[in-house]
């Protein structure tokens, strides 16, 4: 697990990847990323992949860096873009770097003496595997750089033909597509401002017969909350590779003499085993990062929110009632979402007023938050701090702290607008508000909202202002995290719309959708749980009907659904029959029986022969247990579903299966599965290779099933 540092090549090795790195240029290039070889001589490899010179190209062969250089001829997009006033330095040429290689990690720095630039790129691999890629450019010249673009490329080798990405709106995000790309190119950019919907930041290459426990996958991540554009091409020569970076808006980045710009961190996960191990990978880098800024907590508490429940209609003692309905199913914690505060009786007014409202809090939050103390549970609380609303006394008093573009009219989106937390006066004030409000009351929790994109954003100045508010935005979550170390923060954004490994290192977890249909969010917690583990994604049991989709499922569906996840409700309890609030209590008692190992161990998802069931669990570390779901989305188009092969766990150990009788299971069998009536003791190997019959069900239900050794 060391670097491996020959003249100029360095091999960062891991012990499930190698990464080979040619720094004989001014920037580098991976010249193999994938499968681990220790042991290889790196100058070897090199040597073993130089292309050759054709006919109809240039006289030489033009690096595919990982900022690929335009002035040397490669027909990559360019990863640093951008010019002087007069259109100077447009295209920069680094050709000399001085490199730093320490253990699993190389830096270089480099220099075009010509454009007065300074290229720095960090490369690194993780304890976990992840690879870590980023860039910082430096104006070392005496005018402005006027930057357009960094942005990082990793190359995958020709192998990778199938491309896997994702696609959203609100309520239906992280839709999963994939396809074989021979030539061209797929791209999307993101100008929403926030993580978004629409682009989730995510994309993996993969060998054609990929699947979730086979094939090559090379998956690329941004660790980004604003704007940024994702590329994956398959150039003319051959070469393909991924570049991600953020999306400046014109003019949003000039950098003066001296100053600099930093990429976001491309996160890299390989792997030679499938989807499913290459979101370990992902999953272990996001993990890492929230332990390592103290954002874990050490037990995720299932919680109601009362979204659903009351809406914007907030009265102590209804909601003292519905605490008292949520401790009795065994909630943990109570969570007040929009509408305690200033003026904010509906959407159009209060926003920015983060003071509780007298009238509908006489005597403040207090005797709600002592009730819900005295159940037991602890208090979270719903804020958007961005956000104002005209109808709001910090609009009335500060017109001019507010994001829009001058002398325009702004778009609006939900009757609110954006405040420029750039604005050094704004931002205190804000964060004197927050602040107040976290020591008055004894809050354990934070939903952090956003409930709208940043479109035609500029900041005081007039320039585009998305890049500067969404590091003013982190700026504010990380003071309010330092000042209350114990608060744990929810990232949310009308549902899934800022979920990513920079903001997931800030937040202990991320409100997944507005959608709580199971049939629906069986898809999305698949797609986003590709790239961020379970427990950090918020599930919740809905009510009987979607509130949006006008579906209705039963109670079990709802909560196998859920309980995978950070588990909670967002319904009102005191509104479900008996069956379905026993089947509730049931399943978060068994939620929280199985935590540790839903909340810690690792993500497994099955290939099923059926398109119409969707089938996943969580493994321990040791694969001595797991927990599975099996879940019958529509009819199957057979009466009898085919076997289920359980991929992932030991072949060699002995495993006790056993059906975890949850509620009703809908069924069309007059007799169940053997296994189902008595557990049956079988090996990994033969739970892999021969696999578990699955009951006939209805469409719409599913099954959990325990396994320990
Ligand atoms: C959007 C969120 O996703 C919902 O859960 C809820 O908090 C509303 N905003 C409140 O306005």
């Amino acid at each position: 697990m060391t670097g491996e540092a020959s003249t100029r090549v360095v091999h960062l090795v891991h012990e499930t990847v190698s990464v080979v790195v040619d720094v004989s240029g001014g920037v580098p290039s991976i010249v193999h990323w994938g499968a681990p070889l220790s042991g290889s001589d790196a100058a070897t490899l090199t040597a073993m992949t130089a292309r050759p010179l054709t006919h109809g190209s240039l006289d030489l062969v033009p690096p595919l860096q990982i900022v690929p250089q335009h002035s040397l001829g490669v027909l990559a997009r360019p990863g640093l873009q951008g010019h002087r006033p007069g259109g100077r330095d447009w295209a920069p040429r680094f050709s000399e770097c001085d490199v730093r290689a320490t253990g699993r990690s190389v830096t270089t720095v480099s220099h075009d003496r010509i454009a007065k630039l300074r290229l720095e790129t960090h490369l690194e691999l993780t304890e976990s595997g992840a690879l870590r890629a980023s860039a910082t450019v430096t104006n070392e010249g005496d005018t402005r750089f006027l930057l357009d673009a960094l942005t990082v490329a990793l190359p995958v080798p020709s192998s990778a033909r199938d491309l896997t990405t994702y696609s959203g709106r609100w309520s239906r995000e992280s839709t999963t597509h994939r396809q074989t790309i021979d030539h061209g190119a797929w791209t999307t950019e993101n100008r929403t401002g926030r993580t978004s919907h629409e682009y989730p930041p995510t994309l993996w290459w993969s060998t054609v017969d990929a699947r979730e426990w086979g094939g090559e996958v090379w998956g690329c991540h941004l660790a980004w909350s604003g704007n940024h554009s994702l590329l994956a091409e398959v150039m003319p020569d051959g070469r393909r590779y991924a570049q991600l970076g953020e999306l400046l808006m014109p003019g949003e980045v000039c950098l003066d003499p001296g100053a600099s710009y930093a990429t976001p961190v491309v996160v890299g996960a390989y792997t030679s085993g499938g989807f499913t191990l290459a979101s370990w990978v992902m999953h272990e880098h996001v993990r890492t990062a929230a332990r390592d800024t103290a954002a874990s907590p050490r037990t995720r508490k299932v919680l109601l929110n009362t979204w659903e429940a009351t809406y914007f209609d907030h009265d102590t003692e209804q909601l003292k009632a519905l605490a008292d309905a949520a401790a009795d199913v065994g909630i943990e914690r109570f969570v007040l979402d929009d509408g305690w505060f200033g003026a904010r009786r509906n959407d159009r007014a209060g926003l920015g007023d983060w003071v509780v409202s007298r009238e509908v809090y006489p005597q403040g939050l207090a005797p709600l938050i002592a009730h819900v103390r005295s159940r037991g549970m602890d208090f979270g609380i719903w804020v958007e701090p961005e956000m104002v609303n005209r109808d709001s006394d910090l609009v009335r008093a500060h017109p001019e702290w507010v994001l829009h573009s001058p002398d325009y009219e702004p778009v609006m989106a939900r009757h609110q607008l954006l405040l420029d937390l750039t604005n050094e006066a704004a931002f205190s004030h804000i964060y004197g508000q927050l602040d107040a409000l976290l020591r008055d009351h004894d809050i354990a929790f934070v939903k952090w909202d956003m409930n709208r994109p940043l479109i035609h954003a500029s900041a005081a100045d007039g320039t585009a202002g998305a890049h500067r508010q969404t590091l003013a935005f982190y700026r504010l979550l990380d003071v309010l995290r330092a000042a209350h170390p114990r608060v744990e923060f929810e990232s949310c954004a009308s549902g899934g719309g800022r979920i990513d490994h920079s903001v997931l290192s800030r937040t202990v977890r991320a409100w997944t959708s507005d959608c709580n249909d199971p049939l629906e969010r069986q898809r999305i917690q698949r797609g986003v749980g590709m790239w961020v583990p379970n427990e950090m994604l918020g599930m919740h049991v809905g009510a009987r009907v979607s509130h949006t989709t006008g579906r209705s499922q039963s109670i079990e569906m709802r909560a196998i659904t859920a309980m995978f996840g950070w588990m909670g409700v967002e319904c009102d309890p005191r509104k479900l029959d008996d069956h379905e609030r026993t089947v509730l209590r049931t399943a978060i008692a068994l939620h929280k029986q199985h935590r540790e190992l839903l909340h810690g161990g690792l993500t497994v998802r099955f290939d099923l022969d059926d398109d119409t069931a969707l089938a996943h669990g969580v493994m321990s570390h040791d694969a001595s247990e797991a927990l599975l779901s099996y879940m019958q989305m529509t009819t199957s188009p057979w009466l009898v579903a085919p076997r289920w092969r359980i991929n992932g766990l030991d072949p060699e150990r002995t495993y006790t299966v056993a059906h975890l009788p949850l509620g009703r299971l809908g069924g069309i069998g007059h007799t169940l599965p053997d296994w189902m009536n008595s557990p049956l003791r079988c090996t990994g190997r033969e739970l892999a290779v021969v696999g578990l019959q699955p009951p006939s069900m209805w469409p719409e239900s599913g099954m959990l099933v325990h396994l320990a050794s």
